[in-house]
């Protein structure tokens, strides 16, 4: 009988204890440590209900300078323009100045055999279909600001460091 009598008031104080641990815990929430930055490049800081000024649109470079590589496996890039080269899945602009055969009449430099081999390494008639959306891989360049830093360092260079030595190679 007594704890039956108790049980009320003590429900009501538990209750209200709860309460105010949980609006204590939203508030100390709620005052902890910023949010990170959002990293967004494209539109920056600009809220979302406003409108940024879009960043210029750089030319394509068209030197028809090949690059060097910047590893071994690295595609190479795109040291021409390739504005309304078709790509789908009737035809295939790329290879029309790029195939086995038509390298020499486009004076361009010929897919390497790893674009005719499937998966298990078997040497197809034709480009690999994994290769066949050759900007999946092969980008044109711009010369443009970085958008987002970048530490690469050769191997080449990273050979030459002295053993044990960490950090940049500047
Ligand atoms: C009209 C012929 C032609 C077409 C079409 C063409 N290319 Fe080229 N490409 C060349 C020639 C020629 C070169 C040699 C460098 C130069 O003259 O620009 C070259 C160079 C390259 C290189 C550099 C290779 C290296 O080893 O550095 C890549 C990568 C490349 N092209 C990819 C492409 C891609 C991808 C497409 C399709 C979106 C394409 N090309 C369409 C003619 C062409
Ligand atoms: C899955 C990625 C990938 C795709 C897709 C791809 N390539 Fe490549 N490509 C590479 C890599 C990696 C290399 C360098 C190593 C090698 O030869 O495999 C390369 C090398 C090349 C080279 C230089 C060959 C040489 O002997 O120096 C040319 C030219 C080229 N690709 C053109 C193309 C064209 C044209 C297409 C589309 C038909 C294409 N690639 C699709 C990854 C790709």
């Amino acid at each position: 009988m007594f704890m039956q009598a108790l049980w009320r008031p003590m429900r009501l104080a538990v209750f209200l204890l709860l309460a105010v641990v949980a609006a204590l815990a939203a508030q100390a929430q709620s005052k902890g440590a910023p949010p990170a930055p959002v990293v967004d490049s494209m539109r920056g800081s600009t809220p979302v209900d406003k409108e940024s000024s879009p960043p210029i649109l750089y030319p394509t470079e068209n030197k028809d300078v090949r690059r060097t590589r910047n590893y071994a496996m690295q595609p190479p890039t795109i040291p021409h323009t390739i504005d309304g080269y078709q790509v789908d899945k009737d035809f295939n602009r790329c290879m029309f100045c790029h195939a086995r055969t038509a390298a020499e009449a486009a004076k361009s430099i010929p897919v390497s055999i790893t674009h005719y081999m499937d998966r298990d390494n078997n040497v197809l008639a034709d480009v690999s279909p994994r290769r066949y959306f050759c900007t999946q891989c092969h980008v044109p360049q711009a010369d443009a600001k970085p958008l987002v830093g970048n530490s690469f360092v050769d191997v080449e260079q990273l050979l030459q460091r002295k053993p044990g030595v960490m950090g940049s190679s500047k």
